[in-house]
């Protein structure tokens, strides 16, 4: 596609969500391109997909984060950057940064929003014995979880799941559900 939105990827850890996003990117008509994954790790599994698939990547370690938002935005901004996606990014971005970004972050969380925000959903998920969880994309705003939901997919919990069984299957769902949450909001706005 003509006229690709650039892109910034946020992650902290294994990245499989920044992964599907790069082949995302990747189709002859995705409305994305990745141009930046950044990380508050430089640990971080995922990076390994920066060498991969050639893009260009940078880890700040956030110790003072309003320098390093300051750094970050001028990035953003050099690289033309429209529009970012957090997938597995484990800092809280601060009310300055997402009112310079407004309504242009979005956020994946493994639960069905507004249920179960934060840490540790499916331990939560089957301590209730919910019948159901599932993931979720959302806009970002100052609440953490909060913002308006674009897309969410639900998934049956299962009676032998674990947290770690029921998370894979989530993922997996994940990974389809944030292409098709930028489908929507970019090629039916
Ligand atoms: C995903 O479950 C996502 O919903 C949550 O953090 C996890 C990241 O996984 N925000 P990965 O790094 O994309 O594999």
């Amino acid at each position: 596609m003509k006229n690709r939105v650039n892109i910034a990827i946020f992650i902290s850890g294994k990245g499989s969500n920044l992964k599907s996003l790069i082949k995302f990117s990747l189709l002859k008509n995705s409305p994305i391109k990745v141009k930046f994954i950044i990380s508050n790790n430089s640990k971080a599994k995922g990076l390994i997909y920066a060498n991969k698939y050639k893009l260009k990547k940078k880890t700040y370690n956030f110790k003072n984060s309003k320098i390093t938002e300051v750094k970050l935005l001028k990035l953003l901004d050099r690289n033309n950057i429209k529009l970012i996606c957090l997938a597995g990014f484990m800092k809280i971005l601060s009310k300055n940064f997402i009112k310079k970004f407004k309504g242009k972050i979005l956020n994946i969380h493994p639960s069905l929003l507004p249920k179960y925000k934060g840490l540790n959903t499916h331990e939560r998920v089957i301590k209730n014995k919910e019948k159901f969880s599932g993931c979720t994309v959302h806009f970002v705003n100052h609440k953490l979880d909060s913002g308006k939901i674009v897309l969410q997919k639900k998934v049956k919990v299962k009676k032998n799941d674990s947290p770690s069984s029921l998370s894979r299957r989530i993922l997996k769902e994940e990974h389809r559900l944030y292409p098709n949450a930028l489908k929507k909001i970019l090629l039916n706005p």
